[in-house]
């Protein structure tokens, strides 16, 4: 729930049934939004001192996404807009991390750039302002986040995997292990040499020692963090250089990264950049993000048709 652009309550239920599967089964996701979306609805309102009449404008995730859990929301969302007789608004997942950054203040002036790293995608994105952004620079491959589970997967650790690289990297060394960066041409990223070498290192150093992995589980964390993180931060660097802009935001569930965090912070000092970064539970997937770019959408009178539809694509 957001009044004017302050959030009042962020209410989000976790799936702890995809740890227990190794990953994301769309159609247990969708189930479980089916199961969860009313309790989550009436715990805003309640969280928020709200009742349902207070409600005068509903945002949703029309895209991108697993089609079916997208559906549940934009079913529900178009169900209480048509019921209450108030605006609906679609909402572009990636573009409501971006602007997670404008929820807190110091909120950064336009234009600004976003380092936007999820589960899905990685892009540098040049936002001149809240509706108006561009993507400068993508993934050609895997996302920033497939790299953390990719890498967990391979270390034995469970889905998600990138909180737990972070925690065992606070105890490693990061210079334990050095693993190569990849040379892509402009501002966008790879990480799928990165996964395969990885995965080499490991069954040559399990030939040698099958507890390779136990005991070292830190440091090669501590490595394999330390070299997606200067991935991701020297192409944000060359984005900054080439645009000539100082306002520096990170997004995305990889942002609550705290190795990234704090490079981040390191980096722009040095750069002299205007760095942001989100709290942490804006961070990962939340309702707070939706409900934000809503507000903008709101102010701009960009409403959504009852007949939109959601989409799993990623176009803008
Ligand atoms: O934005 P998000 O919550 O969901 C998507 O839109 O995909 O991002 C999820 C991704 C997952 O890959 C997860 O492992 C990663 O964010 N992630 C992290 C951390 N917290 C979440 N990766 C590294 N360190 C973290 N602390
Ligand atoms: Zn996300």
């Amino acid at each position: 729930m957001c009044r004017e652009g302050i959030i009042l309550s962020n209410i989000i239920a976790s799936q702890e049934i995809h740890e227990r599967y190794g990953g994301v089964v769309p159609e247990l996701a969708s189930r479980a939004h089916i199961q969860h979306i009313v309790p989550v609805v009436d715990a805003a309102l309640k969280a928020a001192g709200c009742t349902i009449e207070d409600i005068n404008a509903v945002a949703f995730t029309r895209s991108p996404g697993l089609i079916g859990s997208l559906l549940v929301g934009s079913q529900f969302a178009k169900s209480l807009a048509l019921s209450l007789d108030i605006p609906l608004i679609a909402v572009h997942h990636m573009q409501a991390h971006v602007l997670a950054n404008l929820i807190d203040d110091p909120k950064p002036s336009f234009p600004f750039l976003c380092l936007t790293i999820s589960g899905g995608h990685t892009q540098i994105v040049l936002c001149r302002s809240p509706l108006n952004m561009e993507v400068i620079g993508e993934t050609i491959d895997d996302a920033a986040g497939e790299a953390f589970d990719k890498t967990a997967k391979l270390l034995g650790l469970p889905y998600p995997g990138g909180p737990l690289i972070d925690q065992r990297a606070a105890h490693g060394n990061p210079a334990r292990f050095s693993f190569p960066e990849p040379q892509i041409p402009g501002l966008n990223f790879s990480f799928s040499g990165l996964k395969t070498s990885i995965l080499y290192f490991l069954q040559e150093q399990k030939a040698r020692d099958p507890e390779f992995i136990e005991k070292n589980l830190a440091d090669i964390c501590a490595s394999v963090q330390e070299r997606i993180v200067t991935i991701l931060l020297r192409k944000l660097k060359k984005a900054a250089q080439q645009t000539g802009i100082k306002n520096i935001c990170i997004a995305g569930g990889v942002s609550a990264n705290r190795g990234l965090r704090r490079s981040f912070e390191v980096l722009g000092s040095r750069e002299q950049w205007n760095v942001f970064i989100p709290r942490f539970e804006y961070c990962t997937d939340n309702a707070a993000m939706i409900a934000i770019a809503g507000y903008y959408k709101f102010l701009a009178g960009d409403f959504a048709p009852l007949t939109v539809s959601a989409s799993a694509r990623a176009e803008w």
